[in-house]
């Protein structure tokens, strides 16, 4: 909301706060008629998640940048994956560039100012930004078989080692946690050795399986993967934070190296929105969002997914919004998005869409079905007419209905469109201490590959006997 007691009073388009107002997000504009009419998201309706489609070029990041930006103006905090690296530029101040002084003036934007945000930025291979880390424990074995792309019964002896672990510390031995690779490589090398004797309780355990599984693990740990698994794994209150004048907090994710792994890039994500969806709690339908969550790429996500996962993804979709989570998939084209999955996207911003082929043709039909329909547009040309920077726009508005859809002219980013320079983003992940304190450091905790060490000592096999059987015994442990 608009601040009135501001001491100065510049023209009204300078404030980040002037593009929030009476509870919505100003996106841009659009001509019906003579006249210009702003085009809004509403915040207590932005945790019923969203769509952001166009082909290449069209302005897709841009439109997140602008979306980000308002969220952030707020109050909303926001995380957001950064692919190609431009997205930075929202912690840097923007200027009055030709391009986007000429879009404020189309849509009648008087007072046009420029802004930066306050920006955290993540990075999963720990190099540009504050490391990610997540344990294997907390990813668990259906997302952890989707990343080692494991078949049925491989994923079978996956279960068994986490089984194993967790039966292990049920029986006293506190300390076998399989929290980085190292661990479940333990593990897994474990029942491999013991499965004859561990058959009759979990099934079997092939040695080729346990092979397979093996050089897998390998695999992603030369893709990187070993710096993400550890401690401290990501405390999620601090990807929800607010400035102390207000500002949501914009969480930028370092994605350009890791879109070069996609699996590990959409298997991240997917973790995080699961973590988010188990650890916050219920709240209804509030005021505005906790979070936005703006998913980009997000086709990697449902590219090759297996049943389990899809329904995962609906489910946490589905869920996360009584959470106060608001999800915003941003793809090329809407059909990339599945129908469960889509239905539940209430806020769509659709940019253009080529149609070279009868695919592309038929995917471009589709799209246009899903908006409300307005009898001024024909939407499916319209889709493949758009301007750069320009969309078709639903939302949901009063009860939470979908509005008409317009032709939309987004508005220009207040920050720089742009990537940081490499000193700018060093200097904000410096300033950033409370993140370096907690994160900067790997810890490398008591767990399963240093018990499992321990017990196959000398040592460690006569505390094992005693372990499971000092009760019985009078012992000096
Ligand atoms: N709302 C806007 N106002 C002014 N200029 C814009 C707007 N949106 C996009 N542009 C211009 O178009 C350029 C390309 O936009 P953008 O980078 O958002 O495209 P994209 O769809 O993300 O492309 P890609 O698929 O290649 O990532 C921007 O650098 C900017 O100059
Ligand atoms: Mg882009």
């Amino acid at each position: 909301m608009a601040d009135e007691t501001r001491d100065a009073a510049p023209a009204p388009g300078a404030d980040p706060r002037d593009y929030v107002q009476d509870g919505a997000v100003l996106l841009g504009a659009s001509r019906q008629g003579r006249d210009l009419v702003p085009e809004m998201i509403e915040l207590k309706l932005a945790n019923r998640h969203g769509l952001v489609t166009g082909a290449t070029g069209t302005g897709k990041t841009v439109t997140l940048q602008v979306l980000a930006e308002g969220f952030s103006a707020a109050g909303v905090p926001v995380f957001a994956a950064d692919i190609k690296g431009d997205l930075s530029g929202i912690a840097a101040m923007g200027s009055q560039k030709p391009r986007l002084v000429e879009r404020a003036k189309e849509i009648g934007l008087v007072g046009y100012g420029n802004a930066k945000f306050p920006v955290a930025f993540w990075d999963v291979l720990g190099e540009r930004g504050h490391p990610v880390r997540a344990t294997i424990d907390g990813m668990g074995p259906v997302l952890l078989s989707r990343l080692l792309e494991l078949t049925e019964p491989q994923e079978g002896v996956l279960n068994i080692a986490f089984r194993w672990a967790a039966d292990e510390r049920a029986d006293g031995d506190a300390h076998m946690l399989i929290k980085d690779l190292k661990d479940l490589r333990s593990v897994i090398d474990e029942i491999g050795q013991r499965a004859g004797e561990l058959r009759s309780k979990y099934g079997n355990i092939a040695p080729q399986t346990v092979g397979v599984i093996q050089r897998r693990l390998l695999v992603l740990e030369q893709q990187g993967a070993e710096k993400f698994f550890g401690e401290p794994a990501l405390d999620i209150a601090d990807l929800m934070k607010v400035t102390p004048d207000g500002q949501g907090v914009v969480n930028i994710l370092a994605a350009e190296k890791l879109m070069e792994t996609p699996k590990l890039y959409s298997t991240f994500l997917l973790w995080m929105l699961a973590e988010l969806f188990e650890k916050l709690p219920e709240i209804g339908d509030p005021e505005k969002p906790k979070l936005v969550f703006l998913f980009d790429e997000a086709h990697l996500l449902f590219n090759g997914a297996s049943q389990a996962v899809l329904e995962q993804i609906e489910r946490v979709t589905r869920l996360i919004r009584s959470k106060g989570v608001g999800v915003y998939y941003v793809t090329q084209s809407p059909a990339d998005v599945p129908d469960r999955v889509s239905a539940q996207l209430g806020n769509r911003i659709q940019h253009a869409l080529r149609a070279f082929t009868p695919r592309e043709q038929k995917s471009i039909r589709a799209a246009a079905e899903t908006f409300r329909k307005n009898p001024q547009l024909d939407t499916e040309r319209v889709i493949q007419e758009l301007t750069v920077g320009e969309a078709l726009v639903s939302v949901l508005h009063n009860k939470g209905e979908p509005s008409i859809v317009q032709r939309t002219l987004i508005r220009p980013p207040m920050s720089r469109v742009g990537p940081l320079t490499d000193e700018e983003r060093a200097a904000v992940i410096a300033a950033d201490q409370a993140n370096r304190a907690k994160y900067a450091e790997t810890v490398d905790a008591l767990s399963a590959h240093e018990r499992i060490q321990e017990r196959n000592s000398p040592v460690g096999q006569v505390k094992d006997g005693i372990r499971r059987f000092g009760n019985l015994f009078k012992f000096k442990t």
